[in-house]
Parts: structure tokens; C-alpha cells; sequence
């Protein structure tokens, strides 16, 4: 990156895997990364020094939510989104045109950008590049999105490429108002759905705009993992080599594994924490329902490898009993559990690939793994 407060340090490659650092002034982050979502300036259920004990490096914001509740402009009257959440290192934050598309009924497309009801009160707002630009500055994020439209699946090469052209001028108008801002990185974000050519055509321009990193959009919308690896087996590879990979919205853990094989940087996901709270938890041997009743007198923890409070402290009857009772300390202890399993993964992968052994990393990782419920 032109800016020296901010560098992309790759270390090792083993294919096409990558393992490095990005140095940014509120830390490093070590990449394959993951970023826990932390939507409404907060990782549900999570204290943000809990966050960085899984071994989370950086956390993902949302300009639509923190827009609409308590505002961009309370959070940079409070002192900005670190200091308002009680979080030093890293923040990147999404656009707000994908989170738009996806909570709300009510909005009208335009080149402009995008007008819409809020979700919470109904209230009418607008989206552009220069308001998601101001947003994302009055919240103080490190990495910004650019604002894009994430293209829905299925779509039809016309559609997809409408939309995927609509985003690259989008991508223009964001790197313009976003101006020159040190310690501060835009991404751009690749659109063209599953079009090879389409693909080709956004990372040209976004390449030709020029940015500090690069995200993989619209996938993880409904494709499925065979047809979003057929895209990830091209799409790293159009995107400079020596600027970070974002593929966003992903994603269960065999779609980490995939992406990272393929070349991706840093990804994000709702999965560990969301499932926290939904009674789900994440092993190397699977997924555990801990409200199945078959776990309601098992005193086995979720995981007898893994070292997390869940884990170390509770049995899987403990943990079953709070998830049916509805204790708070349920979605507590299994996001940790899960955030912690996430780390841990990428903790694996990196080490794979600073050692040349990804190959057999990945082959323990599926060998491991028990299909269906555990
Ligand atoms: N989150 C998941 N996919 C996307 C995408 O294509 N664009 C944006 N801005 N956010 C996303
Ligand atoms: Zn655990």
C-alpha cells in the first residue's frame, strides 16, 4: 500500500494460499484472518476484550445499522466507534448497500444510490457513495467499503452485468469522496456474479481506480459452495498480489478452509456468533445442537481439545440446560466457544502455510469431521 501506516507484509505462500500481516496504526492483523461481526457496536453477547482473547485481531462494523441507531454523527460525537465500543485494535466497516438490499422492504435504486425505510422505525434515509463515505468516516473505521450493489443470485449475465457496472461506477464516485486519508484504507469490491468475464472485466477497473485492498463480493447468496469455489478458483488471481483479499460474508468453516486455499485474505461471517445464540456450536468434529436432548446428561464438554471457558469450566448438560432454560450465559459461553473455534482455525491455517503442510492441514481438517450432528 502506498500508505506506510498501512502495509500488507505477505509472508509465505503454499499454492495458492497466502499468510502475512496487515499493519495497520491500531494493530496487526494476521492474515487468513477472520473478523467477528460486531453489526450494532457490540459482538452480541461478548465483552470486547473476551472478542480479542478468541484471538480476533480486528472487527467488522455495519455503516447501515450504526446510520440508523444512534447515528454516525452520536458515535463521532462520542468519540468515534473504538472508543464508543471500548475497541483499540482494527475496525473495518461494510458500505451499508448489501446490509439495505437484504433488512429492508421499502427502497428505490437509483444511480444516486439507494433510498429506503428504516427496518427499526420506518424512518426514510438514502445510501450513496459520499453518504457511505461521511458515515464511515464520522465512525472512524479503518478499512472502508466501498459502496456497491451486491448482486442477488440468480441473475442473468444482462442483470449481472447491469449491476456489476453500476458498482464499479459506485467504486469511482467512493475512492473520489473518500479523498486522501492517511491511516485510513477503501477497499474496492469485485461484483459479476458467476461470469468469469464479468469478474474480469470489475477487478480490471477497481485495479484502474486503484485501492488499498480488494473484496470478493457477491458470493455466499444462495450459489452454494461448489459454484462459489468455481469463482474463487479464478477470482484471487485477477486482484493485485500484493494488496489483501477480502472475500466477504463467508462463512462456515469447510467455505474458510476452501477460500484460504484459494487464495483469500481476511473473511467475515454471522455464523460463530449468530449460532452462539442459537444453540449451535462449531467442533473439529462438527456441528453439536446442544438442545438436542441427547446431551442432557453428558458431562463431556463440547470439545475436550479445545481450551475455551465453555469448554474448560462446563459440561454439555450444563450448556444444554442454560440453552433450554433460556439463561443468558447460554449465548455467552457458545459464542465464546464458537469465536474461539473460528480463531483457532485460522490460528491452524496460517501455521499450515508458514510451514509448507496447508495439503495435509486440510486433509486432518475434513478427516476430522463427522457428517450431521455429533
Ligand atoms: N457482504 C456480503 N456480500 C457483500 C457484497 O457483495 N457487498 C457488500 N458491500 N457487502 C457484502
Ligand atoms: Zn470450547
Amino acid at each position: 500500500m502506498s500508505d506506510p501506516a498501512f502495509r500488507f507484509d505477505l509472508a509465505a505462500t503454499c499454492g495458492a494460499a497466502r499468510t502475512g500481516t496487515i499493519h495497520t496504526p491500531r494493530g496487526p492483523i494476521r492474515t487468513p484472518a477472520f473478523m467477528p461481526v460486531g453489526t450494532a457496536a457490540t459482538v452480541k453477547a461478548m465483552l470486547p476484550e473476551s472478542v480479542a482473547a478468541t484471538g480476533a485481531d480486528i472487527l467488522l462494523g455495519n455503516t447501515y445499522h450504526l446510520m440508523l441507531r444512534p447515528t454516525a454523527e452520536r458515535v463521532a460525537a462520542l468519540g468515534g466507534l473504538h472508543r464508543f465500543m471500548n475497541w483499540s485494535g482494527p475496525i473495518l466497516t461494510d458500505s451499508g448497500g448489501f446490509q439495505v438490499m437484504s433488512l429492508t422492504g421499502l427502497r428505490k435504486m437509483t444511480e444516486e444510490g439507494v433510498r429506503f425505510a428504516s427496518h427499526i422505525d420506518g424512518s426514510r434515509h438514502m445510501l450513496s457513495p459520499e453518504r457511505s463515505m461521511e458515515i464511515q468516516r464520522l465512525l472512524g473505521s479503518d478499512i472502508v467499503m466501498a459502496f456497491d450493489e451486491c448482486t442477488p443470485y440468480p441473475a442473468t449475465r444482462e442483470q449481472a452485468q447491469a449491476s456489476m457496472e453500476l458498482s464499479m461506477r459506485w467504486a469511482r464516485r467512493s475512492r473520489d469522496a473518500f479523498g486522501d486519508r492517511p491511516g485510513h484504507a477503501l477497499f474496492g469490491i469485485m461484483q459479476g456474479s458467476t461470469f468469469p468475464d464479468l469478474r474480469a472485466q470489475s477487478a480490471e477497473t477497481l485495479r484502474e481506480i486503484g485501492f488499498d485492498g480488494y473484496a470478493i463480493g457477491g458470493l455466499a447468496v444462495g450459489e452454494g459452495q461448489a459454484a462459489m469455489f468455481e469463482v474463487l478458483d479464478y477470482a484471487p488471481g485477477l486482484l493485485p498480489a500484493d494488496r489483501p483479499r477480502y472475500l466477504m460474508g463467508v462463512g462456515k468453516p469447510d467455505d474458510i478452509v476452501g477460500a484460504v486455499q484459494r487464495g483469500v485474505d481476511m473473511m467475515d461471517c454471522v455464523l460463530p456468533s449468530r449460532s452462539g445464540r442459537t444453540g449451535q456450536a462449531f467442533t473439529r468434529h462438527g456441528v453439536v445442537n446442544i438442545k438436542n436432548a441427547r446431551h442432557a446428561e453428558d458431562p463431556r464438554p463440547l470439545d475436550e481439545a479445545c481450551t475455551c471457558p465453555a469448554c474448560r469450566g462446563y459440561s454439555r448438560a450444563y450448556l444444554h440446560h442454560v440453552f433450554r432454560a433460556g439463561e443468558i450465559i447460554s449465548s455467552m459461553l457458545l459464542t465464546w466457544h464458537n469465536l474461539h473455534y473460528y480463531q483457532e482455525l485460522m490460528a491452524g491455517l496460517r501455521g499450515a502455510i508458514a510451514a509448507g503442510t496447508l495439503d495435509s492441514f486440510v486433509a486432518d481438517f475434513h478427516a476430522m469431521r463427522a457428517p450431521g450432528d455429533i
